[in-house]
Parts: C-alpha cells; sequence; structure tokens
C-alpha cells in the first residue's frame, strides 16, 4: 500500500509497542476477528468512508483494522481529550505494513492530552476527506456524538448564513466549536451541507449521545438515520457494566493508589455504569453509598445491599466520590468545599459536566497543583486539599486505559455490524433512531461464548413451541429487560 501523511499522533516511534498490544487484544476480541472472517470475501463496507469519533485506544485500533478489512476506508479522532493510548494511535497511523519512516496506516487525528482547541481540529479533520465530491464521509461511527453535533451545527449555521458569534460562548469547548464553524463558513459556506448530503448514516455508542440523538429526531432536526448501538443488550448490559467495573478502580489505582477497603465511596447514579462501578469499589473492600434520582434504581441498589442516601448526607464523611449519572451538576463545588482532606473526586459518565470544575476553580483563593498528568489537588484557603481525576473527564480512559478488549469486542462487534446495517439497507432505516435487531444481539453475545468455555444448552423443538418462539432464537420478545 502507499505511503500516508496524513495524519497527526504523538509519537510513531510507539507503533511497535502499539502492534504488540494490538495483537494480543485481537486474541481477547473474538467476536471481531469472526466477523472479520465471516465478511472477508463479500466486503460488505467497500466504499464507506467511516469517520469515527471514539477513544483512541488499543481496542478502537482492532475496531478500525476490521472496518478496514470488511473494505471500507476510515478516518478517525478520539472523543476524549484524555483518552487516546499513544501508541495505539501511532500503530493506527503506521498500519501493519508500514514502518514510522513510511507509515501507510489510517487517516488518525489524536494524541492524550490535547486542549480542546486541538480537540475540535481533529474532529473536523477526521470529518474532512480529501479527493471526494463532497469532502465528507458517507459513515459516521460516533461515541457521544460530538462528531455528529459538528455536522448538525454546521448545517443549521449554513442553512442561517451565519454562526453565533464567539462571544456569545457558554465556556472554552462551546467557544472552540463556534470558532470553528464560524472559519468554516467564511472558507466554504456550503462545507458542511455538502458533506451532510453523503451520509447515509451514524452509529453511537454511548448513553449520552444517544440521548442527543433521539433529543435531535424529536425536534426534527435528525438528518440522517442512527443506530443506538448503547442499546444492544451486549453493549450497555456488559460495556457500561462489566467494563466500568474493570476500568473504575483501574483508573483510581493508577492516579492515586490509594487503599480503597475500610474507604467509604459514593457512587452517584446507579444505572448501567453505576452498577458496575459500585460493585468495583465494593469488592476493593470499601462501603459504598449511592445517590439516585430514580425510585427504581435506588430500589435496586437497596436490595443489592447499598446504602441509598443523598450527596449532602454524606459528603462531609466519605472518601471517595464518583459520578456515573451523564447529568449535569451532579458534584458542585459547595460539596468539594465540605469534604474530607485529600477525599477524591472522579467522574465515569460521558463528559465533564456532572463535577462543577469551573466553579471550583472559581473558589475565591483556591490553588491547582499537578501531581502527574490528570491528577490534580486543589487546596482551599483554610489548607484542606481535594484530590480530582482527569479535570472530571471520565477518568477511566484518562486515569487508566479504558475498558479491556474482551467487553468492547462485544460493543465493537455491534459497532461494525450496525454500520454494515446503514451503509448497505439503506432503504431499511428512513431517518430516525433504530436499535439491531435482536437476533443480531444474540449473535454478538454467541460469538463470545466459546472463548470463555460457555456451553450453551440446545433448545429443542417442543420446548420453542411452548414458549412461543424460535429453536435459533430471538428466545425473548423486545420488551424482555434482561
Ligand atoms: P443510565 O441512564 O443507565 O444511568 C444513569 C443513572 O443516573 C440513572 O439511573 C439516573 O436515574 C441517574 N441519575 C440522573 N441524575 C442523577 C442525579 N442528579 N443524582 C443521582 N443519580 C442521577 O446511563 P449509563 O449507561 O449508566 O451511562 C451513564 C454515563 O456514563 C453516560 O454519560 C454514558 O455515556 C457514560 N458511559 C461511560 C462509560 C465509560 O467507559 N466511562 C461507558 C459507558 C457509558
Amino acid at each position: 500500500s502507499a505511503s500516508n501523511r496524513d495524519f497527526k499522533v504523538a509519537d510513531l516511534s510507539l507503533a511497535d509497542f502499539g502492534r504488540k498490544e494490538i495483537s494480543l487484544a485481537e486474541h481477547e476480541m473474538p467476536g471481531l476477528m469472526a466477523i472479520r472472517k465471516e465478511y472477508a470475501a463479500s466486503q460488505p463496507l467497500a466504499g464507506a468512508r467511516i469517520t469515527g469519533s471514539l477513544h483512541m485506544t488499543v481496542q478502537t485500533a482492532v475496531l478500525i483494522e476490521t472496518l478496514v478489512a470488511l473494505g471500507a476506508q476510515v478516518r478517525w479522532a478520539s472523543c476524549n481529550i484524555f483518552s487516546t493510548q499513544d501508541h495505539a494511535a501511532a500503530a493506527i497511523a503506521v498500519g501493519p505494513d508500514g514502518t514510522p519512516d513510511d507509515p501507510k496506516g489510517v487517516p488518525v487525528f489524536a494524541w492524550k492530552g490535547e486542549t480542546l482547541e486541538e480537540y475540535w481540529w481533529c474532529t473536523e479533520q477526521a470529518l474532512t476527506w480529501p479527493d471526494t465530491a463532497t469532502g465528507g464521509p458517507n459513515m459516521i461511527l460516533d461515541d457521544g456524538g460530538d462528531a455528529t453535533l459538528l455536522v448538525h451545527k454546521g448545517v443549521e449555521y449554513e442553512k442561517a448564513g451565519e454562526a453565533p458569534s464567539v462571544d456569545t460562548a457558554e465556556n472554552e469547548e462551546h467557544r472552540c466549536i463556534l470558532e470553528l464553524l464560524n472559519r468554516t463558513l467564511a472558507e466554504n459556506p456550503q462545507k458542511w451541507t455538502q458533506l451532510a448530503s453523503e451520509i447515509r448514516g451514524v452509529t453511537e455508542e454511548t448513553t449520552t449521545g444517544v440521548h442527543r440523538l433521539y433529543e435531535m429526531q424529536q425536534s426534527g432536526s435528525l438528518l440522517f438515520p442512527a443506530i443506538n448501538v448503547n442499546d444492544a443488550v451486549t453493549k450497555s448490559k456488559f460495556d457500561n457494566k462489566y467494563g466500568c467495573r474493570h476500568s473504575l478502580v483501574d483508573g483510581i489505582n493508577r492516579a492515586t493508589d490509594v487503599l480503597i477497603g475500610g474507604k467509604t465511596a459514593v457512587v452517584c447514579g446507579y444505572g448501567d455504569v453505576g452498577k458496575g462501578s459500585a460493585e468495583s469499589l465494593r469488592a476493593q473492600g470499601a462501603r459504598v453509598i449511592i445517590t439516585e434520582i430514580d425510585p427504581i434504581c435506588a430500589l435496586q441498589a437497596a436490595m443489592d445491599g447499598y446504602q441509598v442516601a443523598t450527596l449532602d448526607d454524606v459528603v462531609e464523611t466519605a472518601d471517595i466520590f464518583i459520578t456515573t449519572t451523564g447529568n449535569k451538576d451532579i458534584i458542585m463545588a459547595s460539596d468539594m468545599a465540605r469534604m474530607k482532606h485529600q477525599a477524591i473526586v472522579g467522574n465515569i459518565g460521558h463528559f465533564d459536566n456532572e463535577i462543577d470544575m469551573a466553579g471550583l476553580a472559581a473558589v475565591p483563593g483556591i490553588v491547582k497543583d499537578e501531581v502527574k498528568p490528570q491528577v490534580h489537588t486543589w487546596t482551599f484557603p483554610d489548607g484542606k486539599k481535594i484530590i480530582v481525576l482527569s479535570e472530571g473527564r471520565l477518568l477511566n480512559l484518562g486515569n487508566a486505559t479504558g475498558h479491556p478488549s474482551f467487553v468492547m469486542s462485544n460493543s465493537f462487534a455491534n459497532q461494525t455490524i450496525a454500520q454494515i446495517e446503514l451503509f448497505t439497507k439503506q432503504q431499511d432505516y428512513p431517518i430516525g433512531v433504530y436499535v439491531l435487531p435482536k437476533k443480531l444481539d444474540e449473535k454478538v453475545a454467541r460469538l463470545h461464548l466459546d472463548a470463555l468455555g460457555v456451553k450453551l444448552t440446545q433448545l429443542r423443538p417442543e420446548q420453542a413451541d411452548y414458549i412461543g418462539v424460535q429453536v435459533d432464537g430471538p428466545y425473548k420478545p423486545d420488551h424482555y429487560r434482561y
């Protein structure tokens, strides 16, 4: 293949290390590897130009190379400023046949520790395809919806003929987006409209991005169909739960190495991410307290043996605070002011607005000090310090390496199947938000059984009749909740 210098990563010399970890990950990702085999001959993604915006980790590298193996062309950016693993990004830029001196890989724009301005530049690079009629992708693979948001905002402002002035920005992130879109509007007032015209659809990875998609669908502003990958059972009931059960404590350990046993930990939110997070802290011997607003999840937490309290009641006595809500303003500066000396505060939800970092920075006389990248102490005027992980961004990817391969194989098998669905069956998906058929969900689970030595019981025809299902599935009605 040809040389490619169309990328920006931290350090190409890390490619060899990245390639070794990718090859270890492949063995742990049986779902993706089975899909590569199944579709090697038919190449269902031939002609697909996929822009991906998803944490550029080792596991994502295996996803990218799966999409390529199915015939797609790919451009990639990370969906968080701290989540890139630089060796994985380097290996993707170099490619399996390239060398750091002669890179032949996929255009990837991602490094650990981007500024917000660089982050949005990277997203734009991933969405901008040289030498194509529209200058853009025909598919998006998104995590949190930032690539989708940029296209939609771009189209909206081009229709209006202007973008809001940078002075109206609500925060630094918003300022970066407005600056970018004011620039593209001046350069090419049809950039995003042209680019959007050929997009067949987006497949969205996470709860927060899915929430944005349903909002756009409801307001009638959604420009192309979307598959909600998150709500595949083999995604949210595995990645969000068992993934966080692994990577939350991994992040806390790498960041602080504090002994979790015996401490009191507060987990805000008891959805899928909260359930996995609470279990991991309890398994380390912490006493875990849950906060919830939903009576069903609060009752679940109580039934699982956790104390359920309000943050207000426990903020002065707990040692570790983790937000998992996907909501904003969960831990405010006034809460942090009441915490114990050296309390640890972190977030594992998608965006950084769960913890009031702006309010913390605005406390008169407060001093921020870097212990190491993504670990900061904040010292209040009375000398009390708290420790904030990853500046309030998702700490399992900022302080550790995110979820491990095996669980991501489930998520990314769903992503790959969703890309094939939207790319090859356009007529079946008018603009709207869809979940994958249960049969495909069951297929993803099936692909992971052998590796764990799981022996499935075969349903007999008369039993299948009795419970009203087919012998080879689907085994549950759509409303079943697992
Ligand atoms: P979910 O909707 O299942 O759970 C969120 C829970 O928070 C709900 O039960 C809700 O009632 C509760 N909640 C909302 N406002 C609250 C408040 N003020 N106080 C206490 N609880 C509150 O969502 P899920 O799937 O657990 O995802 C949560 C977040 O984590 C999302 O932003 C998602 O995108 C993100 N995520 C992060 C991952 C990671 O690796 N860091 C992996 C998967 C998801």
